[in-house]
């Protein structure tokens, strides 16, 4: 059991919550992920590693509420427990001096992206960071990226805060302002993430995304996070979650995200109606 020590509202949809897990905070490293069950009835969910404390022996994780669950996870309160927490899981980040680095986030990829800016900044680089979100009350974290990153730019796709637009606008800005750009890093919806990749290939800048396949064990061996890069067969939760984004096979990854739409949508009313009638 894992105990939740604290949690917080970052949107109506997206909490935030510290869970003691020493043992995962003591080797974590950017842009690692951990799978959690909820409950003895729930599913193995991915989740990345939002940030760690080794000295506290907490981990921080955000959860944006999508499906059953997520929803579980929201109703849970500091001092209740998750059941099950495995982790550190997946390759880290690639942490180098690269020179400049532009970090994009969008939506609840603000939270992954935060430790891989600030171990990118601890390692040297110029980093400009770009964030986005749908709207105003989506948006979280600004002053937390502001703090790891030389420049920062916030979108909101319906301009209900900072600058109108999708994160790609200013990314391609920053593109054909600095020349200098040595490496992109991407995390967000996959729509984003592709869209992202599709901006930098012209400029010839590697740009580097963490896949958000299906996962279910997280160790390579059920095969539901199987993706495609450059051709060959990966399974994002051993050989990624982090993939050059010029090779990867979008289509196929949003075919896959797909194939239980609706499994999850009858799972998610049919928790919804016994959660309601309960309450
Ligand atoms: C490596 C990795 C890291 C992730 N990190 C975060 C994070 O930090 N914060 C966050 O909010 N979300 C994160 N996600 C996505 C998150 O795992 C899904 O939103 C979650 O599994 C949805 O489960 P559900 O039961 O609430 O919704 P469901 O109703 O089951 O599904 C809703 C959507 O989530 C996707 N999904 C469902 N089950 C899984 C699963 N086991 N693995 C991956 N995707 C799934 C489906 O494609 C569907 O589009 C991450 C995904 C991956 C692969
Ligand atoms: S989740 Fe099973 S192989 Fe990756």
């Amino acid at each position: 059991m894992y105990t939740i020590v604290t949690k917080e509202k970052l949107s109506p949809v997206i909490d935030f919550m510290k869970v003691k897990a020493p043992a995962i905070a003591r080797k974590a490293k950017p842009g690692q992920f951990v799978i959690i069950r909820v409950d003895d009835v729930g599913e193995r969910i991915p989740l990345t590693l939002a940030d760690w404390d080794d000295k506290e022996g907490t981990i921080s994780l955000v959860a944006m509420q999508v499906g059953t669950s997520t929803y579980k996870l929201a109703y849970l309160n500091a001092g209740e427990h998750i059941l099950n927490l495995v982790g550190p899981l997946g390759l880290p980040s690639e942490i180098e001096k690269f020179g400049t680095v532009v970090c994009v986030g969008g939506g609840v990829g603000v939270a992954p992206v935060f430790p891989i800016a600030r171990a990118l900044k601890q390692a040297g680089n110029k980093v400009i960071s770009i964030i986005g979100a749908r709207s105003r009350d989506l948006l979280f974290w600004e002053e937390r990226l502001r703090s790891v990153s030389d420049e920062l730019t916030v979108t909101t796709d319906d301009g209900s805060y900072a600058r109108k637009g999708l994160v790609t606008e200013p990314l391609k800005e920053v593109l054909e302002k600095d020349k200098q750009v040595n490496r992109v890093i991407a995390i967000g919806p996959a729509i984003m993430m592709k869209f992202c990749s599709l901006t930098t290939k012209p400029f010839g800048v590697k740009t580097i995304v963490s896949l958000n396949s299906i996962m279910v064990d997280g160790t390579g061996m059920c095969g539901c996070c199987r993706v495609s890069v450059g051709g060959v067969t990966k399974f994002a939760c051993v050989d990624g979650p982090e993939f050059d984004g010029h090779e990867v096979d979008w289509n196929l990854l949003f075919n896959r995200q797909r194939i239980y739409c609706d499994e999850e949508k009858s799972s998610l009313e049919s928790w919804k109606s016994c959660h309601c009638q309960s309450a």
